[in-house]
């Protein structure tokens, strides 16, 4: 069992990693109930297998569940089942002490942590992660939202969760597809600022996929570290520290915007197409050698992640793409910061990219 804190003063959480957790809520989940009672968020797919389990845990202790399910996928982050979602809270007379459990990945993670600082302005939530993407990353740091029609995540609020309660064993059941995409999000904590867990992508990133228990935790508790220190440091985003976490998400934006944020391309599968290109371009600007971009690329190809824009299937014009970017919410005074190399575990950010050059980048690679 390994806990790591995020430390924000008074809104400090522990995050807890340890195989075979969700068996034991009653134990770690106890303290939350308060009126004996916790409200989970969950969808169809996950609470189809973990929710049964989680019920199991509860059983014979005194915590009450109550239960709503979800459509899943990203279409639940919307102002629709965000209200369906605070009007069944108030229905079921949730009160400020109460503590909401998002049972689920990013999807339920992000929708529960809004509606949580929303609902009677704000009670507390918990998370169990259940993908290997929201326990590396979205579970992790507060950022919680709902997509508008203007774009992605462009509602929402900073909201810490209370605790989050890792089990990797419930990785067992996560599609293949989803846990190559979650994978992604690991290798970026070596690509930002630490080239020997790069390494160990290297050696260990098949084992990992092939679900070896100990490749997961290990993967698990490194990138769980790697983010509370960094939103330790900069929990709003506004010293640029955190904003290390965006590496690949920028040109990773337009290639899902360019598919139409559909399963042709997922969110993890976009950010290592977008780390692949972030180190593409490095090159380009002189900032990075040509093997270093290299490698980054031969470790996503070898484990099945795409690595540029034909890999990700994406043949839009340069323009085309760049025009994605401009909608990201990171644009600011007319332009984007973008997240650089000068080689593997040393990502900066760039203030000044000329987006028309990167326009002529993304025309001459493939
Ligand atoms: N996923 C990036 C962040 O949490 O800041």
């Amino acid at each position: 069992m390994t806990q790591i804190t995020v430390a924000l003063g008074e809104y400090s959480y522990p995050i807890l990693v340890q195989p075979g957790a969700l068996e034991k809520a009653a134990k770690h989940l106890g303290g939350f109930a308060s009126n004996q009672r916790l409200f989970v968020l969950t969808d169809e797919h996950v609470g189809s297998h973990l929710l049964p389990r989680l019920e199991r845990a509860l059983d014979g202790s005194v915590i009450d569940l109550v239960v709503k399910v979800l459509p899943a996928g990203e279409a639940s982050k919307s102002w629709r089942q965000l209200e369906m979602v605070t009007d069944w809270l108030l229905a079921e007379g949730v009160e400020r002490s109460d503590t909401l459990v998002a049972l689920g990945g990013g999807v339920i993670g992000d929708l529960t942590g809004f509606a949580a600082a929303i609902v009677k302005r704000g009670c507390g939530f918990v998370q169990i992660p259940t993908s290997l993407l929201a326990q590396v990353d979205s579970s992790v740091g507060g950022k919680t939202a709902i997509n508008s029609s203007a774009g992605k995540n462009l509602i929402g609020s900073f909201n810490q969760p209370r605790f989050v309660l890792i089990d990797p064993l419930v990785l067992n059941s996560l599609p293949d597809r989803e846990l190559r995409a979650g994978y992604a999000e690991v290798i970026k904590y070596g690509l930002i600022n630490d080239k020997h867990f790069f390494d160990w992508c290297e050696t260990n990133g098949s084992r990992l996929l092939a679900r070896d228990p100990d490749a997961l935790s290990e993967a698990i508790i490194h990138s769980v570290r790697a983010k509370a220190l960094i939103v330790g440091e900069d929990e709003k985003e506004l010293s640029g520290r955190r904003a290390l976490l965006n590496l690949g998400h920028t040109f990773g934006h337009a290639l899902e915007a360019e598919t139409g944020f559909s399963g042709r391309l997922v969110h993890g599968e976009a950010v290592a197409a977008g780390m692949a290109l972030a180190f593409g371009y490095s090159v380009r600007r002189g900032h990075c050698a040509a093997a270093e971009a290299e490698r980054v690329t031969t470790h996503l190809q070898s484990v099945g992640l795409p690595y540029s824009l034909a890999s990700a299937s994406v043949r839009a014009s340069g323009q085309r793409l760049v025009d994605h970017m401009m909608h990201d919410k990171k644009m600011s005074g007319g332009t984007l910061p973008f997240l650089l190399a000068n080689g593997i575990g040393q990502s900066f950010l760039a203030k000044d990219v000329d987006l028309s050059d990167v326009a002529s980048f993304l025309d001459e690679t493939d």
